[in-house]
């Protein structure tokens, strides 16, 4: 398996965390108490089978280290909130809209890397056609995933297994914060952004201003209001990361961070190109996303069933694996730093089984009230996609045939500051 670590990267205790009390925040790594998170998570893990009682739930317990309420670390200041107005939306789609999505899950049975394919099922146009799928899918699914606790919508690496999947979110961001060495001012770029929350966070942790860029304008309108109602000042740019050049200017950015977007993006050689080109030099990348390890054998049946069953689940076009990863990277001019499964024990099933086993739970209540007629029911056509092979999931990542935690750091090398060449004649 290609796991390489050339150099770790150094936590600056001035950077990374300066908005925090003055303790490092790796202190909310594994090491911590389970008493400041735990409980919140003990919660959510009782009520697995019971949906709806978590969702006026509201975490008040402190984080002893930073001295903010846990509830501030959260996605969403009240999750009950955000629930209802994702309801809400839902409840109000139109057939075509119903229609749009599940029409669109037809891009996951296609591979970029398989180009004929691609134009014998969407057309020559194809990646114009991807994109309107991509639209009509996440305008819909960042809805359904805010029904649960991935409003944030990426299941991240196994931080802290005593902890739920929105504290491992956090706990991950702030690792990716540290390992970029975030200052205050610092300009970050962020390609699918989501709905600005790991932004919101980001720029809270560290005084950082991040750039979000995102296909999707449903997210990007709850990004921008997050965005003000937290009093931030990140910016976010519609924009299909498949259209290249990115639209900015050279060495514009301080680092660059993307979770779980790149799974979409047709040509990474060229994208790491482009981001390279917008960091200043001795700017840091970060990157987690969805490979196909080393294990996975394409000839073997039962992993390419399981392969079609999954790609659909997580939302990934291409199948990258970390060799491929780092070769362009490093083609693009990038330093690798870091190569690894960011998941302890390189294992994100638990918290895949988290996830999943509340979004069977909510899938129980949701057909019940279908049925009485208390729900349209368009809910159920949601709700069975939506679960469908979890279990193929979790399988897939204990059988360590993909992951979608897979993390890679590196650097753009700043030649300004590099060691001058021994010429041939004063080496003589
Ligand atoms: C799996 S989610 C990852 C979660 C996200 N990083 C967050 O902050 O919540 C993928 C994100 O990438 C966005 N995305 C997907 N395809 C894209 C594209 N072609 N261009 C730009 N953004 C895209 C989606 O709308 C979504 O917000």
């Amino acid at each position: 398996m290609s796991a390489i670590i050339i150099q770790a990267p150094i936590p600056d205790p001035a950077r990374a965390g300066p908005m925090m009390t003055a303790k490092d925040r790796s202190s909310t790594s594994s090491t911590q108490s389970s008493n400041t998170l735990f409980d919140a998570d003990a919660q959510l893990d009782h009520t697995a089978h019971k949906p709806w009682k978590h969702f006026g739930f509201r975490r008040q317990h402190l984080d002893q280290d930073s001295k903010i309420s846990v509830e501030e670390r959260s996605a969403s200041d009240k999750r009950s909130k955000t629930f209802w107005k994702s309801f809400r939306y839902l409840s109000n789609l139109t057939p075509k809209q119903v229609d749009d999505y599940m029409a669109s899950y037809a891009i996951y049975d296609l591979d970029w890397a398989d180009e004929p394919a691609m134009i014998a099922a969407l057309g020559t146009d194809y990646k114009q056609k991807v994109g309107d799928s991509l639209r009509a899918y996440y305008g819909v699914i960042n809805h359904l995933c805010a029904l649960g606790s991935v409003e944030k919508m990426y299941i991240p690496p196994l931080m802290n297994k005593r902890v739920s999947v929105l504290d491992n979110q956090l706990l991950y961001e702030e690792s990716v914060a540290r390992d970029l060495g975030l200052a205050p001012g610092d300009r970050v770029l962020d390609i699918g952004c989501g709905r600005g929350r790991v932004a919101a966070h980001m720029a809270k942790y560290t005084g950082a201003h991040i750039t979000g860029i995102n296909i999707d304008p449903n997210q990007l309108a709850q990004a921008r209001a997050w965005n003000v109602q937290q009093g931030l000042s990140n910016t976010f740019v519609e924009r299909d990361q498949n259209d290249l050049p990115l639209p900015f200017a050279d060495a514009s950015f301080d680092a660059f961070y993307q979770i779980q977007a790149f799974s979409l993006c047709q040509d990474l050689p060229a994208m790491f190109r482009e981001v390279y080109r917008v960091l200043k030099p001795g700017a840091r990348f970060s990157f987690l996303d969805w490979v196909r390890l080393p294990a996975y054998d394409e000839t073997n049946p039962e992993h390419a069933a399981l392969m079609r069953r999954v790609k659909p689940l997580i939302g990934a076009v291409g199948t990258p694996t970390p060799a491929g990863l780092e070769k362009a990277l490093t083609d693009a001019g990038f330093q690798v730093t870091r190569s690894d499964n960011a998941s302890i024990d390189g294992l994100q099933a638990p918290l895949i089984d988290k996830v999943d086993v509340y979004f069977r739970a909510l899938r129980q209540f949701v057909l019940a009230l279908v049925h009485l007629r208390v729900l349209p029911k368009h809910f159920k056509t949601l709700i069975n996609r939506l679960c469908l092979d979890g279990q193929a999931f979790v399988q897939m990542d204990r059988m360590r045939l993909i992951s979608t935690s897979y993390r890679i750091l590196a650097v753009k090398p700043d030649v300004s500051t590099a060691a001058a060449p021994v010429s041939n004649e004063t080496s003589r």
